[in-house]
Protein backbone atom coordinates (compact mmCIF):
# COMPACT_ATOMS: atom_id res chain seq x y z
CA UNK A 1 0.00 0.00 0.00
CA UNK A 2 1.62 3.05 -1.01
CA UNK A 3 0.88 6.88 -0.30
CA UNK A 4 2.83 10.17 -0.82
CA UNK A 5 0.16 12.10 1.53
CA UNK A 6 2.83 13.05 4.38
CA UNK A 7 0.17 13.77 7.09
CA UNK A 8 -1.62 10.92 8.20
CA UNK A 9 -4.08 9.78 10.89
CA UNK A 10 -2.55 6.98 12.33
CA UNK A 11 1.10 7.60 10.80
CA UNK A 12 4.74 6.70 13.05
CA UNK A 13 6.67 9.78 12.82
CA UNK A 14 9.74 7.38 12.44
CA UNK A 15 8.32 5.81 9.78
CA UNK A 16 6.77 8.66 8.33
CA UNK A 17 10.64 10.23 8.47
CA UNK A 18 12.40 7.82 7.10
CA UNK A 19 10.69 7.05 4.40
CA UNK A 20 10.79 10.73 3.40
CA UNK A 21 14.11 10.77 3.44
CA UNK A 22 14.30 7.80 1.33
CA UNK A 23 11.77 10.27 -0.74
CA UNK A 24 9.51 7.36 -1.31
CA UNK A 25 6.17 6.70 0.25
CA UNK A 26 4.23 7.17 3.28
CA UNK A 27 1.40 4.44 4.60
CA UNK A 28 -1.67 5.25 6.91
CA UNK A 29 -2.35 2.71 9.08
CA UNK A 30 -6.58 1.51 9.29
CA UNK A 31 -8.00 2.14 12.18
CA UNK A 32 -9.25 -1.39 13.84
CA UNK A 33 -12.46 -2.59 12.51
CA UNK A 34 -12.47 0.15 9.82
CA UNK A 35 -12.19 -2.25 7.07
CA UNK A 36 -14.06 -5.38 8.44
CA UNK A 37 -14.06 -7.31 5.47
CA UNK A 38 -10.09 -7.70 4.90
CA UNK A 39 -9.08 -10.91 4.64
CA UNK A 40 -5.49 -12.06 4.68
CA UNK A 41 -4.84 -14.75 2.97
CA UNK A 42 -1.43 -17.41 4.52
CA UNK A 43 0.69 -19.60 2.99
CA UNK A 44 3.12 -21.77 5.23
CA UNK A 45 2.80 -18.89 7.78
CA UNK A 46 2.76 -15.86 6.09
CA UNK A 47 0.70 -13.37 4.28
CA UNK A 48 0.14 -13.73 0.48
CA UNK A 49 -2.57 -12.03 -0.92
CA UNK A 50 -5.30 -10.30 0.29
CA UNK A 51 -9.36 -11.17 -0.04
CA UNK A 52 -12.59 -9.62 1.10
CA UNK A 53 -15.27 -11.12 3.13
CA UNK A 54 -18.41 -11.48 1.34
CA UNK A 55 -20.57 -13.67 2.77
CA UNK A 56 -20.00 -15.37 6.13
CA UNK A 57 -18.64 -18.48 3.95
CA UNK A 58 -16.78 -17.63 1.18
CA UNK A 59 -13.85 -14.91 0.04
CA UNK A 60 -13.07 -12.95 -2.60
CA UNK A 61 -9.76 -12.40 -3.78
CA UNK A 62 -7.26 -12.16 -7.00
CA UNK A 63 -6.61 -15.44 -9.13
CA UNK A 64 -3.20 -15.01 -9.61
CA UNK A 65 -2.81 -15.51 -6.14
CA UNK A 66 -3.67 -19.34 -6.68
CA UNK A 67 -0.64 -20.11 -9.49
CA UNK A 68 0.87 -22.56 -7.71
CA UNK A 69 0.07 -25.45 -5.60
CA UNK A 70 -1.46 -24.29 -2.06
CA UNK A 71 -2.24 -25.71 0.76
CA UNK A 72 -4.21 -24.53 3.95
CA UNK A 73 -5.20 -20.68 3.56
CA UNK A 74 -5.93 -19.32 6.26
CA UNK A 75 -7.67 -15.95 6.81
CA UNK A 76 -5.99 -12.53 8.89
CA UNK A 77 -2.26 -12.22 9.31
CA UNK A 78 -1.36 -11.00 13.05
CA UNK A 79 -2.86 -12.81 16.19
CA UNK A 80 -5.13 -10.16 17.64
CA UNK A 81 -8.35 -10.66 19.45
CA UNK A 82 -10.79 -10.06 16.39
CA UNK A 83 -9.31 -12.23 14.39
CA UNK A 84 -10.81 -15.13 13.07
CA UNK A 85 -8.70 -18.14 11.32
CA UNK A 86 -10.69 -20.48 8.41
CA UNK A 87 -8.89 -23.22 6.45
CA UNK A 88 -9.76 -22.50 2.88
CA UNK A 89 -11.98 -26.06 1.73
CA UNK A 90 -12.18 -24.92 -1.89
CA UNK A 91 -10.93 -23.05 -4.66
CA UNK A 92 -12.48 -21.22 -7.22
CA UNK A 93 -9.67 -19.46 -10.28
CA UNK A 94 -12.10 -18.37 -12.92
CA UNK A 95 -11.90 -20.52 -15.86
CA UNK A 96 -11.34 -17.79 -18.38
CA UNK A 97 -7.94 -16.03 -15.93
CA UNK A 98 -5.39 -15.44 -18.52
CA UNK A 99 -1.83 -14.62 -16.77
CA UNK A 100 -0.44 -13.25 -19.76
CA UNK A 101 -3.10 -10.59 -19.68
CA UNK A 102 -4.23 -10.39 -16.57
CA UNK A 103 -7.87 -11.02 -17.54
CA UNK A 104 -10.29 -12.47 -15.40
CA UNK A 105 -8.05 -11.69 -12.50
CA UNK A 106 -10.50 -13.29 -9.56
CA UNK A 107 -11.07 -16.38 -7.71
CA UNK A 108 -13.73 -17.43 -4.89
CA UNK A 109 -12.42 -18.96 -1.45
CA UNK A 110 -14.79 -21.08 0.72
CA UNK A 111 -13.98 -21.36 4.15
CA UNK A 112 -14.14 -24.95 6.31
CA UNK A 113 -17.26 -23.28 8.22
CA UNK A 114 -18.63 -20.09 8.22
CA UNK A 115 -18.15 -17.12 10.43
CA UNK A 116 -19.58 -14.90 12.54
CA UNK A 117 -20.13 -11.23 12.07
CA UNK A 118 -19.27 -8.92 14.65
CA UNK A 119 -18.25 -5.39 14.33
CA UNK A 120 -14.82 -6.72 13.23
CA UNK A 121 -15.89 -9.54 10.83
CA UNK A 122 -18.53 -8.21 8.20
CA UNK A 123 -19.07 -8.94 4.69
CA UNK A 124 -18.46 -6.31 2.01
CA UNK A 125 -21.36 -5.07 -0.90
CA UNK A 126 -20.33 -5.84 -4.55
CA UNK A 127 -20.90 -3.54 -7.49
CA UNK A 128 -24.12 -4.82 -9.15
CA UNK A 129 -23.67 -5.72 -13.18
CA UNK A 130 -24.80 -2.05 -14.65
CA UNK A 131 -22.80 -0.40 -11.73
CA UNK A 132 -20.71 2.91 -12.88
CA UNK A 133 -17.87 4.09 -11.62
CA UNK A 134 -16.91 7.09 -13.85
CA UNK A 135 -13.18 8.73 -13.60
CA UNK A 136 -12.82 10.52 -10.54
CA UNK A 137 -14.69 8.37 -8.11
CA UNK A 138 -13.48 7.89 -4.87
CA UNK A 139 -11.83 4.72 -3.77
CA UNK A 140 -10.39 3.23 -1.01
CA UNK A 141 -8.16 0.44 -0.75
CA UNK A 142 -6.72 -1.39 1.90
CA UNK A 143 -3.97 -4.40 2.48
CA UNK A 144 -0.82 -5.79 3.93
CA UNK A 145 1.18 -5.36 0.83
CA UNK A 146 4.64 -2.98 0.17
CA UNK A 147 4.63 0.31 1.02
CA UNK A 148 6.88 0.99 -1.69
CA UNK A 149 8.81 -1.44 -4.78
CA UNK A 150 10.62 -3.33 -3.04
CA UNK A 151 9.62 -1.80 1.04
CA UNK A 152 7.58 -4.40 2.66
CA UNK A 153 5.81 -3.47 5.18
CA UNK A 154 7.35 -2.79 8.35
CA UNK A 155 6.67 -3.77 11.60
CA UNK A 156 3.75 -4.01 12.89
CA UNK A 157 2.36 -4.59 10.04
CA UNK A 158 -1.31 -2.68 10.36
CA UNK A 159 -3.45 -3.17 7.88
CA UNK A 160 -2.72 -0.02 5.60
CA UNK A 161 -5.68 2.38 3.47
CA UNK A 162 -5.01 4.58 1.01
CA UNK A 163 -8.01 6.96 -0.83
CA UNK A 164 -7.33 7.56 -4.65
CA UNK A 165 -9.87 8.12 -7.44
CA UNK A 166 -11.01 5.78 -10.38
CA UNK A 167 -9.08 6.39 -13.45
CA UNK A 168 -11.01 6.38 -16.54
CA UNK A 169 -10.65 3.27 -18.56
CA UNK A 170 -9.67 5.18 -21.95
CA UNK A 171 -7.48 7.05 -19.68
CA UNK A 172 -6.19 3.72 -18.42
CA UNK A 173 -5.31 2.56 -21.64
CA UNK A 174 -3.65 5.36 -22.61
CA UNK A 175 -1.48 5.38 -19.55
CA UNK A 176 -0.87 1.38 -20.55
CA UNK A 177 -0.52 1.34 -24.21
CA UNK A 178 2.28 -0.96 -25.75
CA UNK A 179 2.43 -2.40 -22.07
CA UNK A 180 -0.76 -3.73 -20.72
CA UNK A 181 -3.64 -4.40 -22.71
CA UNK A 182 -6.67 -2.71 -20.48
CA UNK A 183 -10.43 -4.35 -21.42
CA UNK A 184 -13.47 -3.81 -19.73
CA UNK A 185 -12.67 -6.08 -16.92
CA UNK A 186 -10.74 -3.86 -15.70
CA UNK A 187 -10.94 -0.87 -13.52
CA UNK A 188 -7.91 1.68 -12.93
CA UNK A 189 -7.56 3.94 -10.02
CA UNK A 190 -4.23 5.91 -8.74
CA UNK A 191 -3.11 9.63 -9.19
CA UNK A 192 -1.87 10.91 -12.67
CA UNK A 193 1.34 12.39 -10.53
CA UNK A 194 1.80 8.71 -9.10
CA UNK A 195 2.73 8.32 -5.32
CA UNK A 196 -0.60 6.60 -4.14
CA UNK A 197 -1.10 2.48 -5.71
CA UNK A 198 -1.41 -0.82 -4.40
CA UNK A 199 1.32 -2.49 -3.96
CA UNK A 200 2.66 -6.38 -4.24
CA UNK A 201 1.02 -8.13 -1.27
CA UNK A 202 -2.09 -6.24 -1.81
CA UNK A 203 -3.66 -8.28 -4.02
CA UNK A 204 -6.88 -9.99 -4.13
CA UNK A 205 -7.53 -7.18 -1.51
CA UNK A 206 -10.96 -5.02 -2.11
CA UNK A 207 -11.30 -1.03 -3.80
CA UNK A 208 -14.17 -0.16 -2.05
CA UNK A 209 -16.19 3.15 -2.88
CA UNK A 210 -18.95 4.45 -0.58
CA UNK A 211 -22.44 4.85 -1.64
CA UNK A 212 -25.15 6.34 1.15
CA UNK A 213 -24.31 4.25 4.20
CA UNK A 214 -22.97 1.38 2.16
CA UNK A 215 -19.40 0.18 0.69
CA UNK A 216 -19.66 -1.49 -2.71
CA UNK A 217 -16.25 -3.28 -3.90
CA UNK A 218 -15.69 -2.29 -7.05
CA UNK A 219 -12.45 -4.11 -7.85
CA UNK A 220 -9.86 -6.80 -6.93
CA UNK A 221 -6.28 -5.38 -6.33
CA UNK A 222 -4.66 -7.30 -9.39
CA UNK A 223 -1.49 -5.56 -11.13
CA UNK A 224 0.17 -2.40 -12.04
CA UNK A 225 3.74 -1.37 -13.50
CA UNK A 226 5.57 -0.50 -10.55
CA UNK A 227 3.92 1.14 -7.76
CA UNK A 228 2.69 4.41 -7.75
CA UNK A 229 4.36 5.59 -10.59
CA UNK A 230 3.16 8.91 -12.55
CA UNK A 231 0.16 8.04 -14.83
CA UNK A 232 0.79 3.99 -14.33
CA UNK A 233 -2.77 3.54 -12.30
CA UNK A 234 -3.62 0.16 -9.99
CA UNK A 235 -5.11 -2.09 -12.46
CA UNK A 236 -7.90 -4.05 -10.71
CA UNK A 237 -10.43 -6.68 -11.48
CA UNK A 238 -13.48 -5.14 -11.99
CA UNK A 239 -15.98 -6.75 -9.86
CA UNK A 240 -19.47 -5.77 -11.40
CA UNK A 241 -18.33 -7.45 -14.33
CA UNK A 242 -18.29 -10.85 -12.29
CA UNK A 243 -21.98 -10.94 -10.52
CA UNK A 244 -23.40 -13.16 -12.29
CA UNK A 245 -19.87 -15.64 -12.56
CA UNK A 246 -20.27 -15.18 -8.63
CA UNK A 247 -23.60 -15.96 -8.23
CA UNK A 248 -23.09 -19.30 -10.30
CA UNK A 249 -20.74 -20.18 -8.01
CA UNK A 250 -21.99 -19.45 -4.24
CA UNK A 251 -25.98 -20.98 -5.13
CA UNK A 252 -26.93 -20.52 -1.47
CA UNK A 253 -26.48 -17.53 0.72
CA UNK A 254 -25.49 -15.28 -2.26
CA UNK A 255 -23.44 -12.41 -1.59
CA UNK A 256 -25.47 -8.82 -1.42
CA UNK A 257 -25.06 -6.73 -5.15
CA UNK A 258 -25.68 -3.18 -4.90
CA UNK A 259 -25.80 -1.02 -8.62
CA UNK A 260 -23.13 1.78 -7.96
CA UNK A 261 -24.30 4.93 -9.90
CA UNK A 262 -21.93 7.94 -10.74
CA UNK A 263 -23.74 10.65 -11.52
CA UNK A 264 -23.20 13.15 -14.68
CA UNK A 265 -21.24 12.15 -17.98
CA UNK A 266 -17.74 10.45 -17.12
CA UNK A 267 -14.75 13.00 -17.98
CA UNK A 268 -13.25 9.61 -18.92
CA UNK A 269 -14.99 9.97 -22.41
CA UNK A 270 -12.89 13.05 -23.69
CA UNK A 271 -9.87 10.92 -23.30
CA UNK A 272 -7.64 9.87 -26.13
CA UNK A 273 -4.51 8.67 -27.28
CA UNK A 274 -3.14 7.13 -30.39
CA UNK A 275 -4.30 4.10 -29.35
CA UNK A 276 -7.61 5.77 -27.89
CA UNK A 277 -9.40 6.82 -30.84
CA UNK A 278 -11.66 9.69 -29.77
CA UNK A 279 -15.20 9.22 -29.58
CA UNK A 280 -17.14 10.31 -32.72
CA UNK A 281 -18.83 13.26 -31.10
CA UNK A 282 -22.62 12.27 -31.00
CA UNK A 283 -24.73 14.69 -32.80
CA UNK A 284 -27.12 16.65 -30.08
CA UNK A 285 -30.37 14.46 -29.92
CA UNK A 286 -32.82 15.95 -33.06
CA UNK A 287 -35.40 17.95 -31.34
CA UNK A 288 -38.70 17.04 -33.62
CA UNK A 289 -39.70 20.69 -33.31
CA UNK A 290 -38.33 21.42 -36.64
CA UNK A 291 -39.91 18.61 -38.30
CA UNK A 292 -43.32 19.02 -36.24
CA UNK A 293 -43.58 22.36 -37.52
CA UNK A 294 -43.34 21.19 -40.79
CA UNK A 295 -45.46 18.34 -40.67
CA UNK A 296 -48.50 20.53 -38.70
CA UNK A 297 -50.44 20.91 -41.53
CA UNK A 298 -50.57 17.61 -42.71
CA UNK A 299 -51.02 16.22 -38.71
CA UNK A 300 -53.84 19.12 -38.50
CA UNK A 301 -55.67 16.99 -41.21
CA UNK A 302 -54.64 13.72 -40.33
CA UNK A 303 -55.10 13.57 -36.14
CA UNK A 304 -57.60 14.15 -34.26
CA UNK A 305 -58.16 17.51 -33.41
CA UNK A 306 -56.59 18.94 -30.21
CA UNK A 307 -59.65 19.40 -27.64
CA UNK A 308 -60.20 21.45 -24.34
CA UNK A 309 -58.38 24.40 -25.36
CA UNK A 310 -59.97 27.76 -24.84
CA UNK A 311 -57.36 30.64 -25.24
CA UNK A 312 -59.34 33.30 -24.35
CA UNK A 313 -60.99 32.03 -21.58
CA UNK A 314 -60.38 33.65 -18.41
CA UNK A 315 -62.52 32.66 -16.13
CA UNK A 316 -62.36 35.85 -14.35
CA UNK A 317 -65.92 36.06 -13.89
CA UNK A 318 -68.84 34.03 -11.99
CA UNK A 319 -71.78 36.01 -13.42
CA UNK A 320 -73.33 35.61 -16.73
CA UNK A 321 -71.45 37.71 -18.40
CA UNK A 322 -69.27 36.00 -20.73
CA UNK A 323 -66.77 37.41 -23.27
CA UNK A 324 -66.42 36.87 -26.34
CA UNK A 325 -64.67 33.13 -27.26
CA UNK A 326 -64.76 31.73 -23.65
CA UNK A 327 -66.87 29.02 -24.95
CA UNK A 328 -65.39 28.28 -27.69
CA UNK A 329 -67.34 25.00 -28.02
CA UNK A 330 -71.11 26.29 -27.70
CA UNK A 331 -73.09 26.15 -30.31
CA UNK A 332 -76.87 26.45 -30.81
CA UNK A 333 -79.07 24.13 -32.17
CA UNK A 334 -81.43 25.98 -34.45
CA UNK A 335 -84.54 25.02 -36.55
CA UNK A 336 -86.34 27.15 -38.86
CA UNK A 337 -83.41 30.30 -37.31
CA UNK A 338 -85.17 29.44 -34.03
CA UNK A 339 -82.49 28.33 -31.50
CA UNK A 340 -83.80 24.88 -29.75
CA UNK A 341 -81.27 23.56 -27.64
CA UNK A 342 -77.51 24.37 -26.57
CA UNK A 343 -74.82 21.78 -27.43
CA UNK A 344 -71.03 20.87 -27.51
CA UNK A 345 -69.05 20.62 -30.72
CA UNK A 346 -66.83 17.54 -29.81
CA UNK A 347 -65.07 17.17 -32.99
CA UNK A 348 -64.50 19.19 -36.00
CA UNK A 349 -67.74 18.05 -37.16
CA UNK A 350 -69.80 16.97 -34.54
CA UNK A 351 -72.09 18.44 -31.91
CA UNK A 352 -73.20 16.59 -28.58
CA UNK A 353 -76.50 17.73 -27.61
CA UNK A 354 -79.50 16.33 -25.66
CA UNK A 355 -81.33 13.42 -27.33
CA UNK A 356 -84.99 15.25 -25.90
CA UNK A 357 -84.20 18.32 -27.95
CA UNK A 358 -85.26 15.58 -31.01
CA UNK A 359 -88.08 14.10 -29.05
CA UNK A 360 -90.90 16.13 -30.91
CA UNK A 361 -89.74 16.25 -34.55
CA UNK A 362 -86.39 14.77 -35.78
CA UNK A 363 -85.61 16.48 -38.98
CA UNK A 364 -82.43 16.27 -40.58
CA UNK A 365 -82.69 20.03 -42.10
CA UNK A 366 -82.13 21.70 -38.47
CA UNK A 367 -79.02 24.55 -38.97
CA UNK A 368 -76.50 25.01 -36.21
CA UNK A 369 -75.01 28.49 -35.78
CA UNK A 370 -71.52 28.83 -33.66
CA UNK A 371 -71.76 32.33 -32.23
CA UNK A 372 -69.61 35.13 -31.49
CA UNK A 373 -70.51 35.39 -28.08
CA UNK A 374 -71.50 38.29 -26.83
CA UNK A 375 -72.89 40.25 -29.70
CA UNK A 376 -76.34 41.67 -28.67
CA UNK A 377 -77.70 40.39 -32.02
CA UNK A 378 -76.88 36.94 -32.89
CA UNK A 379 -73.21 37.17 -34.60
CA UNK A 380 -72.54 33.86 -36.30
CA UNK A 381 -69.53 32.54 -37.28
CA UNK A 382 -70.90 29.16 -38.78
CA UNK A 383 -74.09 27.98 -40.32
CA UNK A 384 -74.04 24.15 -41.09
CA UNK A 385 -76.67 21.54 -41.80
CA UNK A 386 -76.63 18.70 -40.32
CA UNK A 387 -76.46 15.59 -41.93
CA UNK A 388 -77.05 12.51 -39.47
CA UNK A 389 -78.32 12.41 -36.02
CA UNK A 390 -77.18 9.44 -33.53
CA UNK A 391 -79.30 9.04 -30.94
CA UNK A 392 -78.04 7.19 -27.92
CA UNK A 393 -80.39 4.26 -26.25
CA UNK A 394 -80.10 3.93 -22.35
CA UNK A 395 -83.30 4.18 -20.28
CA UNK A 396 -82.70 7.63 -18.58
CA UNK A 397 -81.64 10.55 -19.96
CA UNK A 398 -79.67 10.15 -23.79
CA UNK A 399 -77.65 12.49 -25.86
CA UNK A 400 -77.44 12.65 -29.60
CA UNK A 401 -74.34 13.02 -31.95
CA UNK A 402 -75.10 15.37 -34.91
CA UNK A 403 -73.15 15.22 -38.24
CA UNK A 404 -72.25 18.32 -39.61
CA UNK A 405 -72.06 18.67 -43.36
CA UNK A 406 -68.54 19.96 -43.39
CA UNK A 407 -65.81 20.39 -40.88
CA UNK A 408 -65.72 23.68 -39.12
CA UNK A 409 -62.33 25.53 -39.48
CA UNK A 410 -60.84 25.60 -36.05
CA UNK A 411 -60.01 29.45 -34.53
CA UNK A 412 -60.12 31.16 -30.51
CA UNK A 413 -63.52 31.01 -31.48
CA UNK A 414 -64.52 27.39 -32.75
CA UNK A 415 -62.72 24.63 -30.70
CA UNK A 416 -63.81 21.15 -29.36
CA UNK A 417 -64.64 20.13 -25.98
CA UNK A 418 -62.60 16.86 -24.41
CA UNK A 419 -65.34 14.57 -24.05
CA UNK A 420 -65.65 12.59 -20.53
CA UNK A 421 -65.34 8.81 -20.84
CA UNK A 422 -65.05 7.22 -17.44
CA UNK A 423 -68.30 9.34 -15.69
CA UNK A 424 -64.78 10.78 -13.42
CA UNK A 425 -66.48 13.67 -12.09
CA UNK A 426 -66.80 13.32 -7.85
CA UNK A 427 -69.38 15.53 -6.01
CA UNK A 428 -68.00 18.77 -5.02
CA UNK A 429 -66.30 19.17 -8.41
CA UNK A 430 -66.98 22.59 -9.76
CA UNK A 431 -68.88 23.07 -13.05
CA UNK A 432 -70.11 25.33 -15.37
CA UNK A 433 -72.96 25.51 -17.94
CA UNK A 434 -73.08 28.06 -20.91
CA UNK A 435 -76.21 28.34 -23.50
CA UNK A 436 -78.75 30.85 -24.09
CA UNK A 437 -81.69 30.00 -22.47
CA UNK A 438 -85.17 30.80 -23.93
CA UNK A 439 -83.71 33.93 -24.53
CA UNK A 440 -81.38 32.82 -27.10
CA UNK A 441 -85.00 32.34 -29.09
CA UNK A 442 -84.97 35.95 -28.99
CA UNK A 443 -81.21 36.78 -29.70
CA UNK A 444 -80.05 37.44 -26.64
CA UNK A 445 -76.18 36.91 -24.85
CA UNK A 446 -74.75 33.74 -24.14
CA UNK A 447 -75.19 33.35 -20.44
CA UNK A 448 -73.39 30.56 -17.86
CA UNK A 449 -73.84 29.79 -14.58
CA UNK A 450 -71.43 27.93 -12.47
CA UNK A 451 -72.04 25.02 -10.08
CA UNK A 452 -70.85 22.15 -8.52
CA UNK A 453 -71.20 17.99 -9.25
CA UNK A 454 -73.64 16.87 -6.58
CA UNK A 455 -75.06 13.59 -5.76
CA UNK A 456 -78.52 12.72 -7.96
CA UNK A 457 -79.98 10.69 -4.59
CA UNK A 458 -81.86 7.37 -5.27
CA UNK A 459 -83.19 6.00 -8.48
CA UNK A 460 -80.99 7.97 -10.63
CA UNK A 461 -79.35 6.20 -13.56
CA UNK A 462 -75.79 5.97 -13.92
CA UNK A 463 -75.91 7.43 -17.20
CA UNK A 464 -76.63 10.41 -15.75
CA UNK A 465 -74.97 12.88 -13.08
CA UNK A 466 -76.23 15.97 -11.34
CA UNK A 467 -75.52 19.21 -10.44
CA UNK A 468 -76.30 22.22 -8.28
CA UNK A 469 -79.12 23.94 -8.71
CA UNK A 470 -78.75 26.98 -11.41
CA UNK A 471 -79.24 30.46 -10.32
CA UNK A 472 -79.56 31.23 -13.49
CA UNK A 473 -83.29 30.22 -14.00
CA UNK A 474 -82.97 31.32 -17.64
CA UNK A 475 -81.59 27.65 -18.42
CA UNK A 476 -84.61 25.69 -19.14
CA UNK A 477 -84.80 21.90 -19.53
CA UNK A 478 -84.63 22.52 -22.82
CA UNK A 479 -81.02 24.24 -22.97
CA UNK A 480 -77.91 22.78 -21.73
CA UNK A 481 -79.48 20.15 -19.72
CA UNK A 482 -78.62 19.80 -15.48
CA UNK A 483 -78.70 16.13 -16.31
CA UNK A 484 -75.64 15.24 -18.07
N1 LIG B 1 0.31 -8.16 -8.36
C1 LIG B 1 0.51 -7.53 -7.11
C2 LIG B 1 0.33 -8.54 -5.99
O1 LIG B 1 0.36 -9.69 -6.26
C3 LIG B 1 -0.33 -6.35 -6.92
C4 LIG B 1 0.15 -5.30 -7.79
C5 LIG B 1 -0.62 -4.10 -7.66
N2 LIG B 1 0.21 -3.14 -8.27
C6 LIG B 1 -0.08 -1.86 -8.38
N3 LIG B 1 0.78 -1.07 -8.89
N4 LIG B 1 -1.21 -1.46 -7.97
O2 LIG B 1 0.24 -8.19 -4.84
Amino acid sequence: MVSSSLYHRSCCDVVCLFLFVLSCCVTSAAPEGAWPWQVSIHRGGGHICGGSLINNLWVLSAAHCFQSHMTGLNTQENANANEVRRTIVELINHESYNPSTNDNDIALLKMASTVTFTNYIRPVCLAASGSTFHAGTDSWITGWGSIGSGISLPSPQNLMEVEMPVIGNRKCKCDYAGVFLINDNMICAGLEAGGKDSCQGDSGGPMVSKQNSRWIQSGVVSFGRGCARPNNPGVYARVSRYQSWINSKITENQPGFITFTSSGTDSDLSASCSSVPPLTTTPPPTTTTPLLRRLLPLLRRLLPVVCGQAPLNSLASNGTSVSAGQWPWVASVQKNHTHMCGGSLITENAVLTDASCFSRSVSKNWVFYFLKGLDASWSFLYSLLVTNITVSNTSGSNVAVLHLASSLTLSDHVQPICVDTELSFSDGTSCYSAGWGQQGATGQYLEQVKTTVQSCGTGSSSESFCTGVFTLEQVTDWDTPTAY
